[in-house]
């Protein structure tokens, strides 16, 4: 039986063994999936079990999506672009990293059917999946993107490998002139989160209403959190009248992704699986 894996810390959060191991029933594969939480000492043994073929595919999550790089043979284009590694394999003898993230983000903004092209982006946050987010971004046409993080430094690191990024304080005023507004902190997965960014989303919206003279309806929130469903965050920008959506088809989209690597099958995302 093959083995697959998603590695993290923490990682008790992950539903990607529910979603695999559903696909896997469902196309009558041999096969498991499972979570492990790791440590950064770790990598280097289960890069080995890849090698050795004792494990046949890894999911990498927070934080070492970007540690893991120097422990692989190979990494695909994507995933040097990126500098971020979401799925493992081995082929032709080499354990090669590759990211499902750009590709899951694309498809999970064509789900939304809001157009990116031409448009201007607010990303909150620079994390691990910021990167991907940018470079979805970019590929699908966005004219500009801001971004702001607590910790600049990160943010203007990104900068460096995208120099049209334009880099705001996280407690600066901004002139709220954009069209899309990305989530891509860890601000929400407690429900009582707030995005603290003062002027942006005070306690009830009013704020945000208040000092934006420009709003205007029709903008698209979009939050990577998908559990819980609604974040504040996206509670906010529904509440102004904008389009809104959770991380939950940009996760399907990218172990749909991943999936099609291991196994060669572009899973099938039925109505049982968007209901769960
Ligand atoms: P990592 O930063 O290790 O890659 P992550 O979960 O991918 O982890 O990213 C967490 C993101 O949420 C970061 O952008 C983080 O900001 P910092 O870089 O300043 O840490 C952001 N974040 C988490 N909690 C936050 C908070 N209370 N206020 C503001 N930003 C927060």
């Amino acid at each position: 039986m093959k083995k697959y894996l998603v590695i993290g810390n923490p990682i008790s959060h992950s539903l990607s063994p529910e979603l695999h191991n559903y696909w896997l029933k469902k196309y009558n594969i041999n096969a498991v999936y499972n979570k492990k939480k790791i440590n950064e000492d770790n990598i280097k043994d289960i890069i080995t079990r890849v090698r050795d073929e004792k494990i046949h595919g890894i999911n990498v999550t927070v934080p070492f999506k970007k540690s893991i790089i120097p422990f692989l043979d190979r990494i695909t284009p994507l995933a040097k672009k990126t500098q971020s590694v979401n799925t493992i394999f081995k082929k032709n003898n080499k354990v090669i990293g590759d990211n499902t993230d750009v590709g899951g983000f694309k498809k999970a903004l064509k789900y939304t059917n809001y157009n990116v092209k031409k448009k201007k982006a607010l990303i909150l946050g620079a994390g691990g999946v910021a990167p991907s987010i940018i470079l979805s971004l970019k590929e699908l046409g966005i004219r500009k993107i801001t971004l702001s993080n607590r910790t600049k430094k990160k943010a203007e690191d990104l900068k460096k490998k995208n120099p049209n990024l334009q880099i705001i304080n996280w407690d600066e005023i901004c002139d709220c002139n954009y069209d899309i507004f990305i989530n891509a902190t860890s601000i929400g997965l407690k429900t009582k989160d707030k995005i603290n960014l003062g002027y942006f989303i005070d306690q009830n919206g009013s704020n945000f209403k208040k000092k934006n003279k420009v709003l205007k309806k029709n903008k698209l929130f979009y939050d990577v959190i998908y559990n819980p469903k609604k974040t504040n965050f996206l509670l906010e920008g529904e509440k102004l009248g904008n389009k809104i959506a959770n991380g939950k088809m940009m996760f399907i989209y990218q172990a749909q992704l991943a999936f099609k690597i291991w196994h060669n099958i572009l899973p099938k995302i039925d109505k049982k699986l968007l209901e769960k």
